[in-house]
């Protein structure tokens, strides 16, 4: 058992306690990326302006960018200073090397992604990384991903085509075979935001129907993916049908970036880090809080799950 989950099992909820008060709630946990202390300072003061519970993931690519152990030790500081329910995935891990490395590094949660390889490898090797994650701290929530929404939480021109939604079958035979705790199915998500989404003409619908096929065939908790730019009503109507943790990348990314340029663009001479940083921070701040206030909405009653525009 690491430092930081044996200090956090000392008196805290842990992840799954979260995700099942919840599931009860009909409220949805955010997860937010972060590859810079600037995006983790927005997360983190969304969490405390909210009080809602955060899921604070990192890629591959952000774990490299930010340090793996550096930013565990950051949340860890940060959760027992302020007592704020903080949570670390370890998210889109695609080998059993960095599963290991985020799990000794203290994260929460690993998403254990090999959904680019055939039904039958992606079983193998997400069985394989989940018992040794397991082996490290069993209280560590394993996702395994199925199907295929697209990569990178960039904006994009097109519409990555060909993406294959997930079936309830699958769903039932890949949580049985795995043995993981979550499951991110494909269910008409997809990573990263077009032009239009960005600019807000165009908003990512989700296979609603689908989704509660799904959770009643996996009978896990389940991630949605890719979720910058969906449609609110979507989104609280995915909760109601069973999705429990909600990924957000893009749109941070894109108030990164545009807060980024107005801040730079509103002095030239100005060279202090923390005075050009802190309205980035905030902006980002804005946008997590306002998806947080969204997910612990009003709840949905399943009924009316089938009811979307
Ligand atoms: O794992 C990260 C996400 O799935 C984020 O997707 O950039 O479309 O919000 P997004
Ligand atoms: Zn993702």
């Amino acid at each position: 058992m690491t430092e930081i989950g044996t200090l956090r099992n000392a008196g805290k909820d842990t992840l799954r306690d979260v995700l099942t008060r919840l599931e009860k709630e009909g409220a949805g946990l955010g997860h937010f990326n972060v590859s810079d202390q600037v995006l983790l300072k927005a997360v983190i003061a969304a969490a405390a302006e909210t009080t809602f519970p955060v899921l604070i993931g990192a890629s591959e690519g952000e774990r490299d960018f930010f340090g793996a152990r550096q930013l565990a030790t950051l949340v860890k500081t940060e959760r027992e200073e302020s007592d704020l329910p903080l949570f670390l995935n370890a998210d889109h891990t695609h080998s059993l090397a960095k599963a290991l490395e985020a799990a000794n590094a203290g994260f929460d949660a690993v998403t254990i992604d090999f959904s680019a390889l055939p039904f039958e490898e992606n079983v193998a090797h997400t069985k394989e990384a989940v018992q040794a994650i397991k082996a490290v701290n069993p209280a560590i929530l394993a996702e395994g991903e199925i199907g295929d929404i697209g990569t990178g939480s960039e904006i994009k021109e097109t519409a990555q085509g060909g993406r294959r939604l997930s079936t309830p079958e699958e769903a039932r035979q890949f949580v049985e075979a795995t043995g993981i705790d979550n499951l991110a199915p494909a269910v008409g998500n997809m990573h990263g935001m077009l032009k239009s989404m960005v600019q807000g003409k165009a908003k990512k619908h989700l296979d609603l129907e689908r989704i509660v096929q799904i959770k009643q065939a996996a009978g896990v908790f389940l991630t949605l993916h890719g979720g910058s730019g969906t449609d609110d009503e979507h989104f609280r109507k995915a909760i109601a049908a069973g999705i429990n943790i909600i990924h957000i990348n893009t749109e941070l990314r894109v108030a990164w970036r545009e807060s980024l340029d107005k801040s730079l663009a509103r002095d030239s001479n100005e060279v202090v880090p923390y005075k050009i940083l802190r309205p980035v921070v905030d902006s980002v701040k804005q946008v997590v809080a306002s998806r947080l206030r969204l997910f612990h909405g009003q709840a949905v009653s399943p009924e009316a799950v089938g009811t979307v525009a």
